[in-house]
């Protein structure tokens, strides 16, 4: 598109939100799921200027004007395309590559060689998971957590084998080169020449953007029952879960899983749960819980606030009980107040995480437990008291010291002098 590259524009639109630019422009109010305002395209009394947050589209019932954010601006400053993208990309902070060239065009034949190579790894793992003797004890081990064969499909749940390159003949076989698989992080080179495949003798997630192309992926260990002890020991030095690295495609920080999956539910029950782990969102969903997203064991980034808060502005946090007490982990929930959603914290009993609790206690209690989480400020209050000792000076000094920072963030003016107070 008029030598700006595809992958650009996405980036731009990942990080706008057309209600806010064209609330710049004029009054838009609550609508149900869209906003509404008076035309800025025709003159009229009453507003049929509908605005989609969902959709990241406008459109008017009663001229027909419509589109997504950059013909608003197009249409509006009476803007060429690439002055709308230049626009927004201003605001968006995203860097267009000047004099996009050939080597712009390269990067987005790039992208899209990534993400074919991708589904191909994707369809390569689900086939061993279902056809390879130790992809079979794998899809047993599936099975056995509790997950069903719908489940395992939808989320493309796979396995890479024993071998060291079985995933590069396969995809030379399809046409994909061991170089692409390098850049897509599937393999590594060598250091004298060659690749070898980089996912071994692991369970293997799929990673979906929004709009469910594959990112990536991440693999856990997995110890058939009757591993042998070298093995088992060589399984124990490697890390738990390893993951695809950062790629030309793949920006970790931007991204959260499941949304593909579960984006329609988050924005219909106005409320999205937030977990960490690929089983915590998988086996909630499976038992019908599925407005929920996974930062995938770390804090949560500015740019995954903001797409959250493309839903909704209601969180609920899912705390693993080990990290619930750290003031780290607290402080980083103050992203969420500032970006002006409402958070509430669930702790699950000492030792459970979503998926282990459901397992022991079900799925409705699960849901009780998501009803029942605490705000925010209650929570970090209650953690603080049981650290600090408040009847002395000095700890008294050190709660003020981490709460005040939270309240600062508190949009709502009412809430905010409430607690000060307290
Ligand atoms: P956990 O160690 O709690 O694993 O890490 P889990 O999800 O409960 O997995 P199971 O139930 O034992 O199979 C939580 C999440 O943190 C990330 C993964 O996304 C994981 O799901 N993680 C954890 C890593 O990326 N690397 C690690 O080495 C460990
Ligand atoms: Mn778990």
């Amino acid at each position: 598109m008029a030598g700006i590259p595809d992958n650009v524009i996405d980036q731009i639109q990942d990080r706008i939100d057309i209600v806010e630019v064209i609330g710049s422009y004029l009054p838009l109010k609550k609508a149900g799921r869209n906003y509404r305002g008076l035309c800025p395209f025709h003159h009229e009394k009453t507003p049929s200027f509908m605005v989609s947050q969902d959709k990241q589209i406008f459109h008017c019932f009663g001229c027909g004007e419509g589109g997504n954010v950059f013909n608003f601006l197009m249409k509006y400053e009476r803007l060429e395309f690439p002055e709308a993208v230049r626009m927004l990309a201003q605001k968006a902070g995203v860097v267009i590559p000047e004099r996009l060239s050939a080597e712009s065009k390269a990067q987005s034949s790039l992208s899209s060689k990534l993400y074919a190579a991708n589904e191909m790894a994707s369809a390569y793992f689900q086939n061993v998971l279902r056809q390879d003797s130790l992809g079979k004890k794998a899809y047993a081990y599936l099975l056995g957590r509790g997950l069903n064969d719908e489940t395992i499909k939808m989320f493309r749940l796979g396995f890479a084998s024993s071998s060291w390159d079985d995933l590069i003949n396969y995809a030379k076989q399809k046409g994909t080169s061991a170089d692409i698989l390098e850049k897509s992080g599937l393999a590594i080179a060598k250091e004298n020449g060659g690749y070898y495949d980089r996912f071994k003798e692991r369970i293997m997630f799929t990673i979906f953007d929004p709009k469910s192309r594959i990112l990536g992926f991440g693999g856990r260990v997995f110890l058939p029952p009757e591993a042998d002890q070298p093995s088992a020991d060589k399984a124990n030095n490697s890390p738990k879960y390893m993951n695809s690295p950062e790629t030309s495609i793949y920006n970790k920080g931007r991204n959260l899983y499941g949304l593909n999956f579960t984006w329609k539910f988050i924005r219909d029950e106005d409320e999205a749960v937030i977990v960490e782990g690929y089983l915590d969102l998988i086996v909630p969903f499976q038992h019908g819980i599925k407005n929920m997203v996974s930062s995938l064991g770390t804090s949560l980034t500015e740019d995954q606030i903001r797409l959250i808060g493309r839903y909704t502005k209601n969180t609920v946090i899912i705390f693993d009980p080990d990290k619930a007490g750290e003031l780290a982990t607290l402080r980083s929930l103050d992203l969420l107040l500032q970006e002006d959603l409402s958070v509430k914290v669930v702790r699950l009993p000492e030792g459970f995480d979503p998926d282990s609790f459901i397992s022991r206690y079900g799925a409705q209690e699960f849901k009780n437990r998501i009803k029942t989480g605490q705000s925010l400020f209650d929570y970090k209050m209650s953690v603080l008291l049981s650290k600090y000792d408040k009847s002395r000076l000095e700890d008294k000094a050190k709660i003020t010291g981490e709460m005040l920072p939270t309240i600062a963030r508190v949009q709502n003016a009412v809430l905010q002098s409430g607690y000060i107070k307290m």
